[in-house]
């Protein structure tokens, strides 16, 4: 009888653990003498194609997809047009609605839910919904790059002319240092724009490593990106946004950055959660209360760190854990754990550990400038910034986080391999 693996997302998680799933189902069948049991990889997503979501922040946003028909097709994955609506953990069958509004039940053996992550939109700020803009998702992303082309069509006016990036994290920040090169591409625009970026945390982005937090303050002000820190954003409006100092700021374009949870379906599985909704998933990726059942990606809150003397009380492991965070660092190599884990436990074979090394935070800031920092446990120093760090961002921007050729099988299922360590290339690095 045929067993089914089904992997929920087409993401960077999604996509790694189909392939790690196949290559060692593959591996399997060419080894034993005996004939391997018939086990299918089927990804459901809405579209098949890998948004890159990293790059969302960039012009030309409509073009940042890769399509996985082709390399779907090569390596044997069978592809589910669908966005999964519930997850039924005791029948194991999972249920989606294509495209066309059809809604259908399918049966797994074991589950790699790698359905990514969605902005937090808090209801304690009224407007937010109606009036404000986001780059977490492509369609999103596109309708921003809509509006800001469309701006010169408006009466020139400060509201008009302003951008108010809401949160100084990760993603606001690349998006407020990339702002000025854009908008002065739009023609009829004028030159007098300004973009603000607007943080709670009395620092700029409270998760970058502290290390790199001077070298962005200076690159946004030599960029005229205007910052308020320890500022809160209270209501939007279709004229502005309020602030926690009573400020109401006139702009069109207010911007929603601040903040990331896991995609809701992970509350219909059993277990502990996170601050974020991510599942607290064993060390081999599995959910502790339903046991057929990984997770990987935004989805899922994995330590990192060395846990193999947990039980020693004196180890700094034990006392200061690391979890993994919401980025493509972690999703690909989770991704490829998760599907052979999966693919492993119904194999009965010996499931892996994951582990994982940090390549480091690589932050763009604009035209002209990155920062790198490189972390080795607890330490961590700036590797590389300003153009230097342009190359590196723009190896990872261009060639890492894309899939692997449809044309070469090999290739395609080793990109999967879970042992797979990202080694940045000679020149890049520092
Ligand atoms: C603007 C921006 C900039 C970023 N910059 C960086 C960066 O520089 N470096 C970095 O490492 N990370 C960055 N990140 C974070 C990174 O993009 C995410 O951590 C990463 O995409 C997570 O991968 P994932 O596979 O878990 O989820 P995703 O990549 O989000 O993939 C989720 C998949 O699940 C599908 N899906 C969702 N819901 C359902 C459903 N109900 N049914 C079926 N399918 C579903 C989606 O369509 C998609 O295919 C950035 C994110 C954003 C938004
Ligand atoms: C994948 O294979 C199917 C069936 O053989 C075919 O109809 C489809 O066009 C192929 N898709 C791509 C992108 O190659
Ligand atoms: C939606 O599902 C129905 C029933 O399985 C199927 O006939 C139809 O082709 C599907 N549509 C798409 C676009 O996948
Ligand atoms: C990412 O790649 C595009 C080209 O595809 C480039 O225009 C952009 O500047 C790159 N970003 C970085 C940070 O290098």
């Amino acid at each position: 009888m045929t067993k089914r693996i089904i992997v929920i997302g087409a993401g960077f998680a999604g996509l790694m653990s189909a392939l790690a799933a196949k290559r060692l189902i593959n591996m399997n069948f060419q080894q034993t003498s005996e004939p391997a049991e018939d086990i299918e990889v089927v990804v459901i997503a809405p579209e098949e194609k890998l948004v890159v979501r990293p790059r969302l922040y960039e012009e030309n946003v409509a073009d940042m997809s890769a399509p996985l028909g082709q390399l779907f097709n090569t390596t044997g994955v069978r592809f589910l047009q669908g966005n999964v609506e519930s997850i039924e953990v005791e029948t194991q069958q999972v249920v989606s609605v294509n495209v066309t509004g059809v809604r259908s039940t399918i049966g797994y053996d074991r589950l790699v839910l790698a359905a990514g992550s969605d902005n937090i939109l808090p209801a304690s700020v009224p407007g937010l919904k109606e009036h404000s803009f986001a780059v977490d998702h492509l369609e999103r992303a596109v309708q921003l790059e809509e509006h800001l082309k469309n701006l010169p069509l408006l009466p020139a006016a400060l509201a008009r002319n302003t951008i108010v990036v809401c949160g100084g994290g990760y993603t606001g920040l690349e998006l407020a240092a990339e702002l000025p090169g854009r908008l002065a591409k739009i023609t009829g625009l004028g030159s007098d724009t300004r973009v603000i970026v607007i943080e709670r945390a009395d620092v700029i982005g409270p998760d970058l490593p502290v290390d790199m937090r001077p070298l962005v303050l200076q690159t946004l002000e030599r960029l005229g990106v205007e910052v308020k820190l320890g500022t809160a954003i209270t209501g939007i409006d279709a004229g502005g946004v309020t602030t926690s100092a009573g400020e109401h700021i006139e702009t069109l374009t207010p911007v929603w950055t601040a903040g990331t949870v896991a995609t809701p379906l992970t509350q219909q599985i059993p277990g502990e959660k996170d601050a974020f909704g991510r599942l607290m998933v064993e060390t081999d990726l599995r959910c502790p209360q339903a046991k057929a059942v990984f997770a990987a990606g935004d989805t899922a809150c994995a330590r990192t760190d060395d846990h193999s003397d947990d039980d020693d009380d004196d180890d700094a492991a034990a006392t200061h854990p690391q979890y993994t965070k919401m980025s493509c660092q972690h999703a690909m190599p989770m991704g490829r754990y998760a599907g052979h884990n999966a693919a492993a436990d119904l194999l009965g074979r010996p499931t892996l550990r994951y582990s994982q090394v940090m390549l480091g935070t690589v932050l763009d800031l604009g035209r002209d400038d990155a920062v790198f920092v490189a972390r080795c446990g607890d330490e961590a120093a700036i590797a590389l910034s300003g153009a230097a760090a342009k190359p590196l961002k723009r190896w990872i921007n261009e060639t890492l986080i894309y899939p692997p050729s449809a044309d070469d099988l090999a290739g395609a299922l080793e990109a999967g391999n879970p042992a797979n360590r990202t080694v940045i290339p000679a020149g890049l690095g520092c």
